[in-house]
């Protein structure tokens, strides 16, 4: 059986600042195989990794990600508001993650944030840099906004999607054929063993989020999910070893 990928959401974000390179790296010490990040972008086009379209809760500054260039947003502190030995973290490049975990083999969930805001182009430049970088098979590209997705394979039919969702969906795996989605990212709660079973059968995987009791993971692992996304990549990794998994 293939190893089941241990998402790092944001990064570790139990144990640090979300979405900080200090997030990211603690995420692969704490034995992540994946980092989950957000994607949004800069007013001269950059992408920089962080969750909400306002820098107000993570940086304590005002006003949209998008009224920001890169060079005025790199000057912000987005590691304070967590803890005092996180002072001076920024909110990083995309590039900057994918150079960190390149040579790790590091599976990235690239999760583009353009449900609200729909940034032009956002699709096209972050296949790019994922090229540039050499990293396509490396990459699952996740969003709520689906057309985006198809957006994805219309440039790119060999990077990895995964439709993101909360609950209700009938089928969801049929609906992921329709919208061209290698993967279900479902909220964890709407997700039922069997449910697993048959979108496998469909050749579509699950990495249901967000993950954070030893009770869920492990019901998880049974039902053989492909990904889990969790705030705690360290817990799921114990229960991983311990199954030898
Ligand atoms: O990718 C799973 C999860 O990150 C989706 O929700 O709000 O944490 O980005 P959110
Ligand atoms: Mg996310």
């Amino acid at each position: 059986m293939t190893q089941l990928i241990n998402f790092a959401h944001r990064g570790a974000s139990a144990v640090c600042p979300e979405n900080t390179m200090a997030a990211f790296a603690k995420g692969l010490e704490l034995g992540a195989t994946g980092i989950e990040t957000d994607v949004q972008m800069t007013k001269d086009g950059r992408l920089v990794l962080i969750h909400d379209e306002s820098v107000t809760r993570t940086t304590g500054a005002k006003g949209l990600v998008q009224d920001y260039t890169y060079e005025e947003l790199s000057k912000l502190d987005a590691g304070s508001w967590f803890g005092e030995d996180f002072h001076g973290e920024r909110i990083p490049l995309l590039e900057e993650l994918l150079e960190l975990t390149k040579s790790h083999g590091t599976i990235i969930n690239i999760e583009l944030k353009n449900s609200i805001i729909q940034y032009p182009e956002m699709e096209k430049r972050v296949i790019e840099a994922v090229s540039h970088y050499k990293m396509s098979e490396q990459i699952v590209i996740s969003s709520f906004n689906h057309y985006s997705l198809v957006e994805c394979k219309n440039i790119d039919p060999e990077i990895r999607t995964g439709l993101l969702y909360g609950e209700g969906l009938y089928k969801p795996w049929e609906y992921a054929k329709l919208a061209k989605a290698d993967a279900l990212h479902a909220d964890h709660r709407a997700v039922l063993p069997e449910w697993v079973t048959e979108a496998k059968q469909s050749g579509v995987v699950y990495h249901p989020w967000t993950v954070n009791t030893e009770e869920r993971m492990k019901a998880l692992i049974k039902a053989e999910v492909a990904g889990i996304i969790t705030d705690y990549p360290d817990v799921l990794s114990r229960l991983l070893q311990t199954k030898g998994a």
